[in-house]
């Protein structure tokens, strides 16, 4: 039954020891509109790719109308980290989003057909997409996307760690409310942002905690189930922990006392219990 018990401690002991490291799964945080960074100290950051103007890629698309197309040529425009108010052409209603600073939207010219018959068509310069900006922006967990959210849709920005000039392209337009960007960039590959010297420290007292937690329980299980204590006797090493105030007490007067031992206070005064003569 001892045995039993001991073994139960012990899976209970890695299963907790399992959970804590998954939970502590590796998640690049977001620390700018444009960065975010692993536990470890790596990470992206994309400011070097935020120049005065914004980054853009066209797309061509036929779209069907009536019995003929209508060809579409669509430009994305991109800037990361910040908004930049963007320069579009002709007069735009006041309620158009483009008329203020954005990090991503999207002009398109459409030629639309008017008469099958005599293949006439028409130009539309159609008006401009606010397709989202920096302050409502999403990493991925493993910092390889930026998802812009613009109401119920979503235009995402996937970061592709490249040794090229900055590049954008068009992944996907299959779903209107979500759009799929690539962005080519070698401020897309992980690099060191902080030094691992924080990450370190952290790493120690974590690794410290742990060792803490381990012996409790280890301590806990072995007392209770292998000696048979109960109540307050199953903490380890109990006499140690019970005198660890006194002891900090102790540690704590004689720093302050300038590391001299207590004075005296007379040849006739009994010695103090808790003092070093007295162990
Ligand atoms: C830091 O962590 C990330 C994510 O787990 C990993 O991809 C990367 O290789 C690590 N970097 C270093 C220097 O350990
Ligand atoms: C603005 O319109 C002019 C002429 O219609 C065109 O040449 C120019 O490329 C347009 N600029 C943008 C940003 O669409
Ligand atoms: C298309 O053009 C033809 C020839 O000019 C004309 O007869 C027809 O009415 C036009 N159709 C439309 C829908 O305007
Ligand atoms: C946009 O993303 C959010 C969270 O990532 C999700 O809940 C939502 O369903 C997405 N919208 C669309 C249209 O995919």
């Amino acid at each position: 039954m001892d045995a039993f018990n001991y073994l139960l401690c012990f899976v209970i002991l890695s299963l907790s020891v399992l959970s804590s490291s998954t939970n502590a799964d590796d998640v690049c945080v977001q620390k700018t509109a444009c960065s975010c960074e692993f536990a470890n100290g790596t990470g992206i950051d994309l400011k070097n790719s935020a120049g005065s103007s914004f980054i853009t890629t066209q797309m061509y698309e036929a779209e069907k109308n009536g019995s003929g197309m209508d060809y579409k040529l669509s430009t994305y425009y991109f800037h990361p980290c910040f908004d930049v108010k963007p320069v579009v052409n002709g007069t735009m209603p006041p309620e158009n989003k483009c008329n203020n600073a954005l990090g991503i939207y999207r002009t398109a010219n459409r030629m639309t057909l008017v008469n099958a018959t005599t293949n006439s068509y028409q130009f539309i310069q159609e008006p401009c997409e606010w397709l989202g900006d920096s302050t409502q922006i999403v990493f991925s967990n493993d910092g390889r996307a930026i998802t812009y959210r613009n109401g119920p849709s979503n235009t995402t920005v996937l970061l592709v760690c490249a040794q090229s000039e900055d590049k954008l392209q068009v992944e996907s337009t299959a779903e209107p409310n979500n759009i799929i960007l690539n962005f080519y960039t070698r401020n897309a590959c992980p690099l060191q942002l902080e030094s691992a010297g924080r990450s370190t420290g952290s790493t120690l007292l974590i690794v410290f905690f742990s060792c803490v937690i381990f012996y409790l329980v280890l301590g806990v299980c072995t007392k209770k189930f292998l000696m048979g204590a109960t109540g307050v006797e199953v903490v380890p090493n109990l006499a140690f922990w019970s005198d660890l105030p006194n002891l900090v007490k102790d540690g704590w007067a004689f720093m302050v006392s300038g590391f001299k031992l207590p004075a005296r206070a007379g040849p006739a005064a009994s010695p103090d219990p808790n003092s070093y003569d007295s162990i």
